[in-house]
């Protein structure tokens, strides 16, 4: 169906749209380089096959490939990442680092997960959360996802991948093949939101948190960052690889985004791990 001028599915989604973006990005559209598909495997896996094969330089723009419908979505320790056409916001961007170091790019995905956060409450959104190191919540229920790809280039230079899903509207069907409690952003405001004006303004704010987390660190982003952690001061497991589970009360993030756990051994700090509630009321 054709609507001002923009195709909208039946449910009146409007279809992301290279139209609408160059509009929402004014007056920043020229630093991006947009390509929008109807379906691809995945936005990260092409991205990363483009930068691949490309000649990188310092002065290239952000590369952003967005999709209706990746037909092998992926997620962070090698989860599948499931949104049928239309139903979520699945993209990625390019970021080159001139100079970084490993414990510089820990931090970068916590601060991609902020920039949805604050993006997420400009729209009036309230519950949001994060769940170390990247997922976003809504009342406790997971709504979007960070996964970052890493390529080391010449020097210390580093090119990186930042693929985010979101989920906007997603059907029955596709919440029951995903094994962790969702919500998204339909059941949550009964509105459908417009995804080429949420991404426009996601792209800003990550080009905005990536340029200040370059120029001071992740230090800087840490007091907001504990502000929306889900876990703080609550009693976690945190399995740190198949056959290690550590227990403890999580005790803030440092410098570089590590999550901080009391245990019995004492205060702790681990880089990886995928935490769970271990007993909510202690
Ligand atoms: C996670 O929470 O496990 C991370 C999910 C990341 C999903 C996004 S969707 C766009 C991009 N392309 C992918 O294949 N994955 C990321």
């Amino acid at each position: 169906m054709m609507c001002c001028g923009q195709l909208r599915l039946q449910n009146n989604i409007v279809l992301l749209n290279l139209e609408s973006l160059v509009k929402y990005l004014y007056p920043d559209s020229q630093q991006f380089v947009l390509q929008i598909f109807d379906s691809i495997d995945s936005t990260n896996s092409f991205l990363v096959n483009f930068l691949k094969n490309k000649q990188t330089s310092d002065a290239d723009p952000i590369y952003v490939v967005a999709a209706e419908l990746q037909t092998k979505g992926r997620g962070r320790n090698g989860h599948v990442w499931c949104s049928e056409f239309g139903e979520g916001l699945t993209f990625s961007l390019s970021w080159r680092f001139k100079e970084y170091s490993s414990s510089q790019l820990s931090g970068l995905s916590l601060i991609v997960g902020l920039a949805i956060i604050r993006v997420l409450r400009c729209f009036s959104i309230e519950g949001v959360s994060l769940k170390w190191p990247n997922d976003v919540l809504v009342n406790g229920f997971k709504i979007a996802g960070v996964l970052i790809e890493l390529q080391s280039g010449i020097m210390r230079s580093c090119q990186t991948v930042i693929g985010i899903g979101i989920n906007f509207n997603l059907s029955k069907g596709t919440k029951s093949s995903i094994d962790c409690g969702v919500t998204d952003l339909f059941e949550i405001t009964g509105k459908l939101f417009d995804r080429n004006l949420i991404l426009s303004i996601l792209l800003i704010e990550i080009k905005k948190v990536i340029s200040d987390f370059e120029m001071f660190g992740f230090s800087h982003f840490k007091k907001e960052w504990i502000s929306y952690h889900a876990y703080e001061g609550k009693r976690v497991s945190l399995r740190i690889s198949n056959n290690q589970i550590v227990s403890g009360i999580v005790n803030g993030i440092n410098d570089n985004g590590a999550i901080c756990l009391s245990t019995d051994l004492g205060r702790k700090i681990f880089n990886v791990g995928e935490i769970s509630l271990r007993d909510i009321n202690r």
